[in-house]
C-alpha cells in the first residue's frame, strides 16, 4: 500500500516565525528518500500553513506524486490550473476548523462539485474527494465524474469503544467496496497513526493512505527519515 505524507505541520512550526524554517520543501526531499510515495499539502483559503511559494516549488521538486487538498473555489481551481499537481483533493473547509472536520457532503453539494470536477479535469488534473464512508457519498462521487475518492478514517480513528471501532471500520471497508465497483481511485486517511493504522493498511482495495500529524509529531524526537520509514513498514 502506498504512503503520501502530508507535510502541512512543517509548513505550521515555520510559520509559527513566519520565516523560512523549516522549510516544507526540505521535507518532501526526506520524506521520498525514506520511502514516501507521495507528498501531500493543505492550501487552506487562511494560508495558516501551507503558502503559494510552497506549491510551486513542491511541483517543481517531488519526484513521487504531489496531492493538493483544496477548498472547491475558484481561486484554488485557478492554483491547481497553474501548478499542474499529480491530484487535487476537494475538501470542505472552515475557516476556524483545527483540521478538517469531515468529508464533502457530495449529494448536498453536487452541482458545485461537479462543476469544479469539470473545471480542473479540463487542466488534466486528476480529482479526488475527501469523503466519509457512505455509499450515497461514494456513488455521488462518480456521477459528479471524480476519479478517486479519499475516505475519511476518522470515526475509525477516534472511536471511544471497540464495538464502534468495529463499525467504523466495516464502514470503511464497505465504503472501498462501493468505490471499487465504481472504478474510482481509493485512497484513505485522517487521523491514522502508529496504533491505529495496520487494520486499515491490511484492506485491500485502499490503494494510498494518506497521514500527516502522527508522522510530523514522531519526525520531532527520531527525525522525520525514520518516522516515514517506520509507517512505510506498517504499511507492508
Ligand atoms: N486527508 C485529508 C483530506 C486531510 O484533510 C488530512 C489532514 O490535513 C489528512 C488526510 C491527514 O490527516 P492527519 O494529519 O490526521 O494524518
Amino acid at each position: 500500500m502506498k504512503l503520501g505524507v502530508n507535510i502541512d505541520h512543517i509548513a505550521t512550526l515555520r510559520q509559527a516565525r513566519k520565516g523560512a524554517e523549516p522549510d516544507p520543501v526540505h521535507a518532501a526531499v526526506l520524506c521520498e528518500l525514506a520511502g514516501a510515495d507521495g507528498i501531500t499539502v493543505h492550501l487552506r483559503a487562511d494560508r495558516r500553513h501551507i503558502q503559494g511559494r510552497d506549491v510551486e516549488l513542491l511541483k517543481k521538486t517531488v519526484a513521487t506524486r504531489l496531492n493538493i487538498e483544496m477548498a472547491a473555489t475558484s481561486e484554488m481551481v485557478e492554483i491547481a490550473a497553474g501548478v499542474q499537481p499529480w491530484q487535487v483533493t476537494l475538501v470542505p473547509e472552515r475557516p476556524n476548523e483545527v483540521t478538517t472536520e469531515g468529508g464533502l457532503d457530495v449529494i448536498l453539494n453536487s452541482a458545485h462539485i461537479a462543476q469544479t470536477v469539470s473545471r480542473l479535469s479540463a487542466h488534466n488534473v486528476r480529482v479526488s474527494l475527501f469523503v466519509d464512508p457512505s455509499m450515497d457519498n461514494i456513488r455521488a462521487a462518480h456521477k459528479v465524474g471524480a476519479q478517486a475518492v479519499e475516505i475519511n478514517t476518522n470515526a475509525y480513528a477516534t472511536a471511544r469503544s471497540e464495538a464502534d471501532r468495529v463499525h467504523a471500520l466495516r464502514a470503511v471497508d464497505e465504503a472501498a467496496k462501493m468505490a471499487h465497483k465504481l472504478d474510482l481511485g481509493i485512497l484513505a486517511g485522517h487521523a491514522l497513526n502508529y496504533r491505529n493504522v495496520e487494520p486499515i493498511a491490511g484492506m485491500g482495495l485502499i490503494e494510498e493512505l494518506n497521514i500527516g500529524h502522527a508522522i510530523v509529531a514522531r519526525a520531532v524526537f527520531v527525525g522525520i527519515e525514520r518516522a516515514v520509514a517506520e509507517m512505510k513498514a506498517l504499511l507492508k
